[in-house]
This record gives C-alpha cells, structure tokens and sequence, in this order.
C-alpha cells in the first residue's frame, strides 16, 4: 500500500485526509515533528517552507497542510494568522467582530505542501466559499466549521463524510494527488 507521511498535531485535519487518502488506497502516516510557520499574508509560501523544512530534516517526502478561513468584509482576516486566533480568541469573538455586518462571505482556503529530500517544494490549493453563520451550529469537524455555512447548513452540521467531498482540504488534495500520478 503506498504511504504518505502527513505533518501535523492538528488531529482534524489528519481525520480527515486520512479518510480521503483511504479511498484512494493511500495509508496517511502522522507526524506530530511540527514546524515554524512563516509571518506571510498567502498560506502558500507558509506550506512550501514547512514542508522542505521537514522533508530535509526527516529524510523522506512529506505533505503539510496550511489552511486559513478568510472573511471578506474583515479584508481576508484571519486568514494565515487562523490558528492564533481560534487558540487566543474562539468562534464566539470571532462572530462578535461580525456582528452587525450583512456581507457573510468567507472562504475557507487549504494548501497542500509537498516535498521530497533535496528536490524544490510545490503546492496545492484549494478553496471553498461560504458564509459567516450568525451562530455556531454543530458539533462536527473542528476548528471553524460550526461558524463556516456552505449552502444553508455549517461544516459543524454536515460532518465528515459530507465534509470531505466539497471542502477546501478534497479540493487540494485531489490537485495533489493528481500531479503525484
Ligand atoms: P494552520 O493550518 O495550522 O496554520 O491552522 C489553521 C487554522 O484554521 C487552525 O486553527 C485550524 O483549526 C483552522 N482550520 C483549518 N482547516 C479547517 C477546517 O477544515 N475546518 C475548520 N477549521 C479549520
């Protein structure tokens, strides 16, 4: 069975491509090594650098993934800085800011980085567009999906298996695996 060394402590996101990469009779492998993650206003740059980072330093190619949820009417935010909001404020501080805004739009954004020992990074981005919901709803996925609504229901309420056929992270992924055949 052919493997694939995923880099990352978020467990979501590693549900989640390992469901996706099994369907495709790819076992995911997870590594928690971790990375630094560069100050940059695109996930891209972000995800390429990790992955030569860990691909040199394990020995072996690697897939990162970068993801962000970018709110129109925030102009992008929080966009890359996503994790330290949702650790530092949450979704409810988040739906607060929206408040009294009527443009919803957001999109949620996943770039894949791959590398292999000694060959240039690429990368892989998918996107998915949706709105701000006015409260959370949900107890599936993670992260964001309670507050992201993708027609009319959150990536909280669809779950997984829904999930992962219209989302941001499938959208990569399959961009990825495509060049990888
Ligand atoms: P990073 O990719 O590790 O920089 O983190 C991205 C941030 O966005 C984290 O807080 C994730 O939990 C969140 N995030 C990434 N992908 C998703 C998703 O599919 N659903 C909900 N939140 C997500």
């Amino acid at each position: 069975m052919r493997k694939i060394v995923f880099v990352t402590g978020n467990a979501g996101k590693f549900r989640e491509v390992k469901a996706m990469l099994e369907e495709r009779g790819i076992e995911a492998i997870q590594n928690k090594d971790g990375y630094p993650e560069l100050q940059e206003d695109d996930l891209e740059p972000i995800a390429a650098y990790g992955a030569k980072l860990v691909a040199e330093k394990l020995k072996m190619p690697v897939m990162v993934d970068d993801s962000g949820i970018f709110i129109t009417v925030l102009n992008g935010f929080p966009g890359p800085y996503s994790a330290f909001v949702e650790n530092n404020l949450g979704n409810p501080r988040v739906l607060k800011l929206m408040e009294d805004e009527t443009d919803r739009r957001a999109q949620f954004k996943s770039v894949i980085g791959y590398c292999e020992p000694g060959k240039e990074p690429v990368t892989f981005t998918g996107v998915v567009e949706g709105e701000i919901a006015y409260e959370e709803r949900g107890t599936g996925g993670f992260g964001y999906d309670p507050i992201f609504e993708y027609e009319g229901q959150t990536f909280g309420e669809i779950g997984d298996e829904e999930k992962n056929k219209i989302s941001h992270r499938r959208r990569a992924l399959d961009k990825f695996l495509e060049w990888l055949d």
